[in-house]
């Protein structure tokens, strides 16, 4: 692991929260990510499971934790099962856990080797009515994927038949949609992390650099700040690119007169930062960039004004699209009789501005919330509307990352991060 030791106080909160929360006389089980093939011998870098690291902190392959808060057996009442260590293992495998280690990180008492697991397991379930299995419910998760937790799910349900099956999913949308202040710290530092790339980026992007070289400076400043690197595919995208909104191709060579846009972050300890910034490749935005820019720009400072308590996010993006609509009118890009006559599925601001302005963000860049919900303190949102112009070769949008308060505007986690055209011009001729 790269980050710093996280203090286990933030996993004891949660297992806390998520105990409280079960059924009298069930049990849980979180199991670790597999680490995913890439073809002979080779492997993707490891992504641990965010549900088992947000109630444990083990950031470590074939990793199983249960929770069982009624076990007869009090050492029974928080078990992590790991991939056996020793000495002699250390020597061939690597690192992983000891025992010691994963108490030390995560706060639980007893550890096992996952050999014992099938032996210990099927005690604690001969003793359990029932068992939260952790099936992935995230609104738009889509993957042919088999995970180790779905291949757990099966076993589980073929095994124990007469068990009552329940769902960790909304319990584990709730705690990791409020942030422990811990985790706002760890997600301070990720914006901290990626603002120093974006330092770096405003005097080195000049008229002729390609994309590939910005994403390159990015990733350098991120691993030399402890982060494994982008929270998800960095899109750096000049010109027209800026038009595709999932551009990640970062190959093309940035011209005197366009305007990259930015949509990068660092993780840290695995949380996500995300941003997005416009920046002029000459210096200099031309007198049409910076009106797109400072429309886009007051869409931002208006929305995130209603990022507070008691706000519904579906009325949220409505309001969002009537800031926006009024901004493409001043633009000359659609008129009232466009509005006046627009489709309600589909209304005319939907031709410049297609996408969310936000999401919750956390251990996953797009991650779990409760969406239907009242906003609550201790959320976190980007906040990133956007103008995107193909017939102009122009696309900007802005995002920061925001922490809902318990009164008053949002704590923006990247307010030090240049945002007005004018302090990036400066930055960038200094
Ligand atoms: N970078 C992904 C997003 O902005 O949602
Ligand atoms: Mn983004
Ligand atoms: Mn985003």
């Amino acid at each position: 692991m790269k980050y710093d030791r996280i203090n286990s106080e933030l996993y004891i909160s949660n297992r806390a929260k998520f105990s409280a929360q079960m059924q009298q006389g069930t049990l849980a089980v979180f199991n670790s990510n597999d680490i995913y093939p890439v073809s002979a011998d080779s492997t993707m870098p490891f992504q641990q499971h965010r549900d088992i690291l947000a109630l444990s902190g083990v950031d470590q392959e074939e990793s199983i934790l249960v929770l069982f808060p009624n076990a007869s057996n009090p050492a029974h009442r928080e078990v992590l099962f790991l991939k056996e260590t020793s000495d002699l293992i250390a020597i061939w495998e690597g690192e992983k856990l000891t025992k010691q280690a994963a108490f030390e990180t995560s706060g639980i008492k007893t550890v096992y080797w996952l050999q014992q697991f099938p032996t210990i397991f099927k005690q604690m379930m001969a003793e359990a009515t029932g068992i939260y299995l952790n099936t992935n419910e995230h609104l738009r998760g889509n993957t042919e994927v088999e995970t180790r937790e779905d291949r757990f799910i099966k076993k589980v349900k073929q095994d124990f038949p007469a068990h009552q099956v329940l769902k960790s999913a909304p319990l584990m949308h709730k705690i990791r949609s409020i942030k422990h202040n811990l985790e706002i710290e760890l997600m301070q530092r990720a914006c901290k992390i990626t603002e120093a790339g974006v330092r770096r980026l405003l005097g080195f992007i000049k008229p002729g650099v390609w994309e590939y070289e910005i994403e390159a400076e990015l990733a350098h400043e991120f691993l030399r700040n402890r982060s494994k690197g982008f929270a998800y595919t960095p899109i750096i995208a000049s010109g027209k690119n800026a038009c595709v909104l999932h551009y990640i191709e970062n190959n093309q060579q940035c011209k005197d007169g366009d305007v990259i846009l930015l949509d990068v972050g660092a993780e840290y300890a695995n949380y996500s930062s995300d941003l997005t910034r416009c920046i002029p490749v000459n210096g200099k935005f031309t007198a049409r960039q910076k009106e797109v820019y400072n429309a886009v720009l007051h869409v931002k400072n208006e929305a995130e004004k209603l990022l507070v308590p008691g706000t519904i996010m579906a009325e949220y993006h409505k309001q969002v699209g009537h800031l926006m609509e009024e901004q493409l009118v001043n633009l000359g890009l659609i008129s009232m009789e466009d509005i006046k006559t627009q489709n309600p599925d589909w209304p005319a601001y939907k031709k410049y501005f297609m996408h969310g302005t936000s999401h919750f963000l956390g251990l996953d860049t797009h991650d779990v919330g409760l969406w239907h919900e009242p906003i609550q303190a201790g959320m976190v949102f980007t906040c990133e509307p956007g103008i995107y112009i193909p017939e102009e070769g122009l696309g900007i949008r802005l995002e920061d990352d925001l922490v809902v308060q318990e009164t008053g505007a949002p704590f923006n986690l990247m307010k030090d991060i240049p945002l007005e055209a004018e302090e990036i011009e400066t930055l960038m001729n200094a």
